[in-house]
């Protein structure tokens, strides 16, 4: 009985925001396209009067000298730059407040994130805090806490990804509990953003694979939760239309600029449709179990994909029938269940082409209760799922996640 008061809470906090949310003037940034337009970035940077600029990004990149190009061009634009290249996988909350240190320091006076959802977070983050400095990091979580206006904000993917070039949403670990959250506010969102293929290139497959497995849970879970609208669905569809098309290509062939380009758009898109239509439980399992063990965060959505698709039958089958439909993956006039069937297949065999495992290795069978505690509080009421889950059947589907 109260399980069922509890349920009838949740759909009424989704039908509140869905109609809520569509009355935000989510901003959009401009967006720079195709091979080598990264090089336009600096004159944009130029023309709107900076003066010395905080580039975050991490160390990988720098010993792969990936932003070199584009040093290079803002030298040549007369803008100065400090590197910032502390953020590691899954930043963490002294990633910001060092790069903030470092930004007021150097008396920067704009950012430009350089790199995966990894720095492009830490990026979004630091602006937040010197915008806000009376406001901690964790006093930001959650919904539009960043009250101030925060340093213009550039934006560099070199994985696809994340999408987080367009989203209101930046996701920081919490190093002492192994806590990671969000922090979503329309503030966040980039001023420019440049998808540029060449810097994809070299991207290693597996992680190739992970992001764009990362892209394409930001689509389906938008599309089947019940917070979509005309626009998130459209932008869902076309990402998972490119996604079935190039990844694999940018997988086995990673220097098939096409592909690249198409995946970054891909990326591109899904971010644009969950930024407003939200996310599910995979997500909220993924932040859980990479807030513990730092699971990588494509890695982990890649696998929990499918367990959480066939949890959710019910509720999404005849949305994901119509991805299936959209995607191509129909032949003739196929049922919605057996359409939802095939799109479920469809993931399992991206993951088995892509050597990614079917469980998750970290996971130990006495952490489950508390991976699944934090993935509901994330979930719940936020996520406008499609079937909402009980902590049982959370804790039964991570069993299925052992190895
Ligand atoms: N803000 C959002 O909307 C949003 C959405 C989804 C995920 N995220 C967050 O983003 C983070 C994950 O980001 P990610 O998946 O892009 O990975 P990442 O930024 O952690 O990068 C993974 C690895 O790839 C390397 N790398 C990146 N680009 C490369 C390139 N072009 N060539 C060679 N190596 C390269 C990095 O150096 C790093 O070692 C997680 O913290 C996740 O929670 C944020
Ligand atoms: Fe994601």
């Amino acid at each position: 009985m109260i399980w069922a008061i509890t349920k009838v809470c949740y759909r009424t906090y989704h039908v509140v925001m869905k109609y809520a949310i569509r009355l935000l003037p989510f901003p959009v940034p401009r967006l720079l396209t195709g091979p080598g337009s990264v090089r336009l970035l600096a004159e944009e940077i130029r023309q709107r009067g900076h003066q010395r600029v905080l580039l975050v990004t991490d160390r990988v990149l720098m010993q792969l000298g990936l932003a070199d190009g584009f040093l290079e061009s803002l030298q040549r634009q007369g803008v100065a730059y400090v590197v910032f290249d502390d953020p590691q996988p899954n930043p963490t909350i002294e990633n910001v407040e060092r790069g903030r240190e470092r930004y007021q320091r150097e008396r920067c006076d704009g950012i430009v994130a350089f790199g995966g959802g990894s720095p492009i977070d830490c990026a979004k983050v630091i602006a937040a805090r010197v915008g806000n400095p009376y406001r901690s990091v964790r006093g930001m979580k959650g919904l539009f806490k960043v009250w101030l206006p925060i340093p213009r904000l550039y934006c560099v993917p070199t994985t696809a990804g994340t999408g987080s070039e367009t989203t209101v949403a930046a996701v920081i670990t919490d190093s002492i509990s192994h806590e990671k959250f969000a922090i979503n506010d329309l503030r966040l969102v980039p001023k420019v953003a440049v998808l540029d293929p060449e810097l994809m290139v070299g991207l290693p497959p597996h992680i190739t694979a992970a992001t764009g497995m990362d892209a394409l849970t930001h689509a389906v879970e938008a599309y089947i939760g019940t917070m979509g609208t005309g626009f998130t669905d459209r932008n869902a569809e076309r990402a998972v239309q490119l996604i079935f098309a190039n990844l694999e290509d940018a997988y086995h062939n990673g220097d098939n600029l096409e592909a690249r380009d198409n995946m970054a758009m891909a990326s591109f898109c899904a971010g644009s449709a969950f930024t407003r239509a939200y996310v599910g439980y995979v997500h909220a399992l993924a932040h859980s179990l990479g807030g513990l063990y730092g699971t990588p965060h494509g890695l982990a959505n890649a696998i929990i994909l499918p367990y959480v698709l066939e949890f959710c039958r019910r509720g999404a089958e005849v949305k994901l029938a119509q991805l299936a439909r959209v995607g191509g993956l129909a032949t003739g006039t196929e049922s919605n269940e057996a359409l939802f069937w095939r799109f479920v297949d469809k993931v399992k065999e991206l993951n088995r082409t892509m050597q990614i495992p079917t469980c998750i290795k970290e996971l130990q069978q006495q952490d489950i209760p508390l991976i699944a505690r934090r993935a509901l509080k994330e979930a719940h009421p936020e996520y406008p799922v499609p079937t909402i889950m009980t902590l049982q059947e959370c804790g039964e589907l991570l069993v299925r996640l052992l190895p």
